[in-house]
């Protein structure tokens, strides 16, 4: 391997001794984010692997990492060549792909500025602040329904399978300008899929390193490009049916929107960015992928902590009864009234660090971090679930207490505490859906823990290990739910 010489005065990453061919993939092993955490005890917070002959700089700590990813964002604002990436929306994935700066950034700002629009619309009646709260409110109530018949008819469900529809059905309101109902077989196969995309696209997946393996039979693999082919088929027949019917003085939807910027950029030829219609239409495949796993993830996660601590549950439910009351649907404006639902969900995002590692970023020139040398073109990895459960930041991490977030009289959030949870990742390549997944993950939540009241299968136990991945996952199971009140069907 060809080795930079380090300049004078930094030091030589420290980290474990490869071995030929396939590095530190043993040690690194399943479990990334547990076994990447103890070697951060041993190596500090800035040390390199090598995952197959590739080396790697997994970064751990508060600190050091709002130093790579704020203080010197551009030299970390990069995105690795993997092999699995070039398979996502075709390589042309806004996320994902290996896209020079420029362009990157001009694709960010206007995925950013869409997303931004049609969330704060108008609703179709003034009794909504805004057409994201009148989808989320709308699809809560219909999911609360849902749970509601499918109690009656299977006296059972699994949540990730209906939650997964409904939260899909929001993004697609924003981007299509569409909803489907819970039983379409063509969104179904779509979102509920098992989860081998999250799996392929998870920090340190031996095949993204070790060339080879690529060459070899590998079905997990092969599911993966299959779940790329289907998504991308979905969106491009929507996208040009919107071809078809558009018309540029009716824009329906974020879609519309896109094709209505190339045709605004063939006008005014002086942008210095070159970008292709197609990398701008296929912006939507981003917002469309990113909005519903995530989101889904995390409202299916707080269904199983709602049931592993039914104290808490209570005493949301009692929250909402005296805050919001039970005779309307909870909105956006009740979110500062209601303190235990807000330390709840960061207390979800800390403890399940359901995204243990944020998308594997790349330095974009040679750099140093904490006086260690770190050569343009390495893939970095950050250690969100190490941030997330370090007992230097956190009393106690295992323990799942939400009340950490509460001020001492429990009448407010405690923002600086909550500032240091990670799970959107920081600086340049921050999700720019982080204040619509808030917004969903309370809403969500607020509809359904007013409305009804989860609960295990006696003799079931919970299973709260996550599947390791992009977003962990728990294991698929069943639960059950009643209905606090009764509700007009
Ligand atoms: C990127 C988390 C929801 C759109 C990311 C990253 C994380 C993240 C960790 C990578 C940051 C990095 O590489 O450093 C989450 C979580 C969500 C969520 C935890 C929900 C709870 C959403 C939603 C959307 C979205 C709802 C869009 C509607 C994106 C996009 C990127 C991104 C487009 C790529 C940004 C870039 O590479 O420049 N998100 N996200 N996310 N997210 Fe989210």
């Amino acid at each position: 391997v060809f080795q930079t010489k380090i300049p004078e005065g930094l030091r030589q990453l420290p980290g474990p001794k490869p071995l030929p061919i396939i590095g530190n993939v043993l040690e690194v092993g399943n479990k990334p984010y547990l076994s990447l955490t103890a070697m951060r005890k041993r190596y500090g917070n800035v040390f390199q692997i090598q995952i197959g002959m590739r080396p790697v700089v997994v970064l751990s700590g508060y600190e050091t990492v709002r130093q790579a990813l704020i203080k010197q964002g551009d030299d970390f604002a990069g995105r690795p060549d993997l092999h699995s990436f070039r398979y996502i929306s075709d390589g042309k994935s806004l996320a994902f792909s290996t896209d020079e700066a420029g362009v990157w950034r001009a694709r960010r700002k206007l995925a950013y500025s869409a997303l931004r629009s049609f969330s704060t619309l108008e609703g179709t009646t003034p009794e909504y602040s805004c057409v994201l709260e009148e989808h989320i409110c709308k699809e809560g109530e219909y999911l609360v329904k849902q749970l509601n018949t499918v109690m009656k008819v299977d006296g059972s469900f699994d949540p990730f399978r209906h939650i997964v529809v409904s939260v899909a059905n929001v993004i697609c309101g924003m981007c299509f300008g569409r909803r489907y109902d819970h039983n379409d077989q063509e969104l179904l196969n779509l979102v509920n899929v098992s989860d081998e995309f999250n799996q392929v696209v998870g920090s340190g997946n031996p095949a993204d390193f070790i060339p080879l393996l690529q060459f070899l039979p590998n079905p997990t693999m092969k599911k993966f490009v299959s779940i790329n082919d289907r998504f991308n088929k979905f969106v491009q027949k929507i996208v040009s049916e919107h071809y078809s019917t558009f018309d540029k003085d009716n824009i329906r939807d974020i879609t519309d929107a896109l094709i209505d910027h190339c045709e605004d950029r063939k006008l005014d030829e002086n942008s210095n960015v070159q970008v292709s219609d197609e990398k701008i239409v296929s912006i939507v495949n981003d917002l469309f992928g990113a909005g519903f796993d995530t989101v889904s993830t995390a409202l299916s996660w707080s269904v199983m902590y709602l049931v592993a601590y039914p104290e808490i549950q209570e005493r949301l439910y009692q929250e909402l009864k005296v805050k919001v009351g039970l005779d309307c649907t909870p909105r956006l404006s009740d979110r500062p009234n209601l303190p235990f639902l807000e330390a709840f969900i960061l207390e979800i995002f800390r403890h399940s660090s359901f995204l243990p590692f944020t998308i594997p970023h790349c330095t974009t020139k040679n750099t140093s971090l904490n006086g260690y040398f770190i050569p343009k073109d390495t893939c970095v990895f950050i250690n969100q679930w190490q941030v997330n459960h370090d007992p230097e930041l956190w009393k106690d991490p295992s323990s799942f207490n939400p009340d950490r977030f509460l001020s001492t009289d429990g009448n407010e959030v405690n923002r600086l505490e909550g500032e240091k949870v990670l799970a959107f990742g920081l600086g340049k390549r921050r999700c720019i859906g982080e204040v619509i997944a808030r917004n969903e993950v309370f809403l969500f939540l607020a509809v359904i823990v007013q409305k009804m009241q989860f609960h295990a299968i006696p003799g079931e136990p919970l299973n709260m290990t996550p599947e390791y991945g992009l977003t962990m996952k728990h294991r698929r199971c069943h639960l059950r739910a009643t209905m606090r009140a009764r509700i007009e069907q």
